[in-house]
């Protein structure tokens, strides 16, 4: 179901003891709204165990596998088994430096539809299929490739970024108009594919360099549900600013 959600992306970042301050200072914050924090494998028991009213926690990826001898890999069947609802897959740094493939990112999405884990998908341009005027293309064919193979009920389930890769820990954001643009397109595939009722049940969410000061503007954009953000979710006051400028 579309929901108005901000979502954590703390990344690599924090140690246990740095992650229950910021946990503790975010409770302090938010009273009924609704956000996501997506913390390090490690926190995400303690993360559980401190989080309140409507803040849930969710992982930054998964494996593609289902069990087996994968050494050092995350199952999604592991990451249900603690309490976890929502992960992200197919970030660009995983794209970037894990080299994730479409391919591979489709298989992580059909591991957590299984385990009714919601995948909060990842996708977005980086600058030079912009500079082009690709990028609506370039998203599109992300979305064929990790997507377009599920059913209408399974689609309903995921939640999708919209990441444009220029704009991710730049300081450079999409402005609303770009952005909103870019969101449009991929409700207007999504209606083609699924139809226009589904394509309105989908979440989708702005990524890259949100921050307190430009967070408004975005969610004011219709098509635009929420935001992914990273650098500004280390702060217990800009990230639970965001959440408050829903
Ligand atoms: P940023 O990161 O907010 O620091 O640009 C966003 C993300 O990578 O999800």
């Amino acid at each position: 179901m579309r929901k108005k959600i901000v979502v954590g992306n703390w990344k690599m970042n924090t140690s246990v003891e740095e992650a229950i301050n910021l946990l503790v200072d975010i409770n302090q914050f938010i009273e009924d709204e609704i956000a996501i924090v997506c913390v390090p494998f490690t926190h995400i028991v303690t993360s559980i165990e401190l989080a309140k009213n409507n803040l849930s926690v969710g992982a930054q990826n998964v494996s593609e596998y289902e069990d087996g001898a994968y050494t050092g890999e995350v199952s999604a069947r592991m990451l249900k088994s603690i309490g976890v609802d929502y992960t992200i897959v197919g970030h660009s740094e995983r794209r970037q430096f894990f080299y994730e493939t479409n391919e591979t990112i489709a298989k992580k999405i059909n591991q957590l539809l299984k385990e009714k884990v919601t995948p909060i998908f990842c996708c977005g341009e980086p600058l030079n299929e912009r500079e082009t005027e690709n990028h609506l293309k370039y998203v599109e064919n992300q979305l064929e490739q990790s997507l377009f193979h599920l059913s209408k009920e399974e689609v309903q389930n995921v939640m999708i970024a919209y990441e444009p890769i220029w704009a991710i820990g730049t300081g450079k954001t999409a402005s609303p108009k770009e952005a909103q643009n870019v969101h449009a397109h991929i409700r207007n595939l999504l209606s083609q594919k699924y139809g226009e009722n589904t394509a309105h049940e989908i979440t989708i969410l702005y990524g890259g360099s949100v921050k307190p000061e430009n967070a408004k503007e975005l969610f004011e954009c219709e098509d635009i549900d929420g935001a992914l953000v990273g650098g500004a979710s280390l702060k217990a006051e800009s990230f639970t600013d965001i959440i408050l400028a829903l």
